[in-house]
């Protein structure tokens, strides 16, 4: 029988997939296995469920010779050698379209939270420092009609531009490649090069995948450009951010604020910024619902079982 890892514990259903093909082992500590304990458990398995934070690297791979596939809970599969992979014959599968939705909210919850200081304001009240309504009391900005700079209009930049409609904004996107008109159309979207969309944006949202162009797509000549009164906001990947010019860019009031959900060397998060009030800081939660896990979970396991038997994944990571 067919031998299958799981790196973190998953829904029922998602197990029972699982269990339909193969003999299922489960890794149910919170710890999170990496390196040589990751290969202790896997080097004599066919197949792997792993989670974006379980790094399979080349030397994993080369380790691991009975293994036919990864099944990458997650849209992101940056924590996985693609190229070794493919070198060891090794099918890489990720989780794409499932997650649209819950990272698009929590795209919004952050540009509405850092634009009105919700999490400032928020602490301010539990520290028993309010003392009644005034006038100048946490001034925020307004998101209604002003206007949203997409850097990545894929599956989550279009979910988060279709929330935008809601606002009346106006919508800038950057995009590797522009979209066809009729889609702009339909999305109300203005193509714009990088430095149109940094100049003129208030809030400004990162959904481009990290790959070697993208590594710091937005660095200290890019925050530069930046508006003054203008926010960023990343639930992408850290890298695709310079944390340490950004960090510097807050701290000295050149953009008004950010909002992240990843960072550079995560967890490790720039020294500093957690000091700031004009940030906010989440723990990498874009895809964190009940329902969205599930189906992330449910779609690796069926990309799994559909590879040890014998059949198309349904969504391979091509290079
Ligand atoms: C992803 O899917 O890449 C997310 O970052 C993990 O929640």
């Amino acid at each position: 029988m067919v031998k299958i890892f799981v790196t973190s514990k998953i829904s029922d259903s998602a197990l029972n997939i699982l269990k339909s093909v193969g003999e299922v082992e489960v890794w149910e500590k919170e710890e999170t296995l990496n390196g040589q304990a990751l290969l202790d458990k896997i080097q004599d398995h066919d197949a792997v469920l792993t989670m974006v934070n379980n790094f399979i690297t080349d030397d994993i791979l080369q380790n691991a010779p009975k293994l036919k596939v990864i099944g990458n809970c997650g849209v992101g599969y940056n924590n996985i050698d693609i190229a070794s992979a493919e070198k060891h014959g090794v099918i890489v599968t990720n989780t794409p379209d499932v997650l649209n939705d819950a990272t698009a909210d929590l795209t919004w919850a952050l540009i509405l939270g850092i634009a009105r200081r919700i999490v400032e304001a928020d602490k301010f009240v539990r520290e028993g420092k309010f003392t009644g309504w005034l006038p100048h009391l946490f001034i925020g900005n307004l998101v209604y009609g002003k206007k949203l700079g997409i850097i990545g209009l894929g599956r989550i930049g279009t979910a988060v531009c279709e929330r935008a409609k809601g606002f009346n904004m106006d919508v800038y996107y950057y995009n590797r490649n522009r979209l066809p008109i009729e889609k702009e159309q339909a999305l109300n979207a203005t193509y714009a090069d990088l430095d149109r969309l940094l100049r003129e944006c208030d809030y400004i949202t990162i959904h481009a995948p990290l790959n070697e162009e993208s590594h710091h797509l937005i660095g200290r000549d890019e925050l530069n450009l930046m508006k003054q009164d203008a926010y960023l906001i990343n639930t992408s990947r850290g890298p695709l951010v310079d944390e340490q010019a950004l960090y510097e860019h807050l701290k000295a009031g050149k953009i008004a604020g950010a909002a992240l959900d990843v960072y550079e060397h995560e967890p490790k998060i720039v020294e500093g910024l957690l000091e700031l009030d004009n940030v906010i800081l989440l723990p990498h939660i874009g895809s964190a619902t009940l329902e969205t896990r599930a189906q992330m979970a449910e779609l690796a396991a069926k990309n799994i079982a559909n590879v040890l038997t014998g059949k198309e994944p349904i969504t391979p990571v091509t290079k």
